[in-house]
């Protein structure tokens, strides 16, 4: 394999402690032992916060190869900011954080320059942002070496965009902003059209929501690569 493969679970705002663990004692044990530092595979969850830790705990016990990630993080640093997660507090528990999420952008205002300030603060912290866009127009701030490209259209509805024009957009962001940038791609991705994607040349993986749910589902996914 000469490229990275990233395959990202994003759960959103589902699955309770319980329901994360089971997920975790399922999947675990069946994603292939390779370390997720060195190129190659790289298995990704991100739970809801709430759940963070405990995944994190059943991942190091189980000793499996799985990279624990979060879905937003804090634009501030620590300090008086009621209810926001900040960098510093959550590199313990993350080594990727999801950030500008359209779901964030459309549910809660954020805009690009809270992105940027965002993926500030996951590099400050050692923590890998990776920026989700809409289109080779949306911007990608400084500093992000991975992005997902998820069409609007394409997110929960069972209508993926096409390979090809998915091709299209990440070789359009990496012309924009750099050969070194990985880009993937998000939007109703399932065990039966993952490897359509992945086999494009400039995709590197997959960022995946409802299909990542089912711990059954997953493990297809990773094994129909
Ligand atoms: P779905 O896989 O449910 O379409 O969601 C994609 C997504 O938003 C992942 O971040």
């Amino acid at each position: 394999m000469n490229k990275n493969l990233w395959v990202i679970a994003n759960w959103k705002s589902n699955k309770t402690i319980r329901e994360a663990l089971d997920w975790v004692s399922y999947v675990g044990p069946k994603i292939p032992k390779i370390d997720p530092s060195a190129d190659g595979l790289k298995v990704v969850v991100c739970p809801a916060f709430s759940a963070l830790s405990e995944v994190k705990k059943a991942v190091a016990v189980g000793n499996y190869p799985l990279v624990v990630g979060s879905q937003d993080l804090s634009p501030y640093n620590v300090g008086a900011y009621t209810g926001e997660e900040a960098a510093p507090l959550l590199k313990d528990l993350v080594s990727l954080s999801i950030i500008g999420h359209s779901e964030r952008r459309e549910n809660f205002t954020e805009t690009d320059e809270i992105v940027a300030q965002k993926v500030k603060r996951a590099v400050e912290n050692n923590i890998t942002p990776l920026v989700c866009v809409q289109g080779s127009d949306t911007l990608v701030s400084d500093g992000c070496k991975l992005v997902a490209y998820e069409p609007v259209f394409a997110i929960g509805t069972g209508n993926p965009d096409t390979p090809d024009n998915a091709e299209v957009v990440a070789r359009g962001i990496k012309s924009l902003y750099g050969e070194d940038v990985e880009v993937l791609y998000g939007g109703s991705v399932t065990s039966e059209n993952i490897k359509s994607f992945i086999d494009m040349e400039n995709i590197s993986g997959s960022l995946i929501g409802r299909a990542s749910l089912n711990a059954e589902e997953f493990v297809k996914i990773i094994t129909s690569l």
